[in-house]
């Protein structure tokens, strides 16, 4: 009996550890982008916790219940049963894929692109622009306003919406910035659109995500969200 016991020792520390799981607390998201993602997070995790904990339950009372049943029964049809797991399924999956187009199509997750008839959309006509420029291997951001631009550093204000226009001067990369939930590929002769409104000061890192040669892995940046009067202070002091 005794060597019957670490399956079931294991099932019962994957059942507690998916609890625990649930009960990490929430960090402050740092935009408006980070907080939608997060929240689609938190919103399957509570979906899919109570059906590994049914699942692992399930498991480990098998193991239990029949570790000695050396004739077992085969399984018989039962069409009720078949019917009902194949339509939870589907509600869960329709759940996950509304819950999922939901945040694909927040405005900041998912700007109007410019050219489109949206580009000039009441909500986002406000929007602090900068022009980016990626190349191989770096970052260029231009403050068409101010006539400003940096290398490797952007430097937007907190609590404004913000739109990057993307373009690359060469091949593929692709703007990364974990912490602020911003992620959009950099095309050559083509100009894509990521936008945010960061919500809180600080410094967060930029990466390029997308091989683009042999300087791939040194293409980052800094982008740093500073108060209003910070950000105008500091793009005075470069015009
Ligand atoms: Cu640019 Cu990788």
């Amino acid at each position: 009996m005794a060597r019957r016991r670490p399956p079931v020792r294991l099932g019962c520390l994957l059942v507690v550890g998916t609890a625990l799981l649930a009960l990490v607390p929430a960090a402050a998201a740092q935009s408006v982008n980070r907080a939608a993602i997060d929240g689609l997070n938190r919103q399957l995790l509570y979906v899919a916790l109570p059906l590994t904990l049914f699942v692992e339950l399930t498991l480990v009372y098998a193991i239990y219940r029949f570790h000695d049943n050396d004739d077992p029964e085969p399984t018989v049809d039962d069409p009720a049963l078949e019917t009902t797991w194949t339509a939870a399924t589907a509600v869960i999956l329709v759940f996950v894929g509304v819950s999922a187009y939901f945040v694909m199509g927040n405005p900041y997750v998912t700007p109007a692109a410019a050219g489109s008839a949206d580009a000039t959309a009441p909500d986002q006509a406000d929007d602090l622009t900068v022009e980016v420029v990626a190349y191989q291997w770096g970052w260029q951001f231009t403050y068409p306003e101010a006539n400003v631009t940096t290398r490797d550093e952007l430097v937007v204000p907190v609590d404004r919406d913000v739109r990057l226009r993307m373009t690359s001067r060469d091949v593929i990369h692709s703007l990364f910035v974990p912490k602020l939930g911003v992620k959009q590929d950099v095309f050559p002769t083509q100009e894509t659109v990521a936008r945010t409104r960061a919500t809180e000061t600080g410094e967060y890192t930029l990466y390029c995500t997308e091989l683009c040669g042999s300087g791939h892995s040194r293409m980052d940046g800094t982008v740093r969200v500073v108060n209003g009067s910070d950000y105008e202070e500091w793009l005075a002091a470069r015009e």
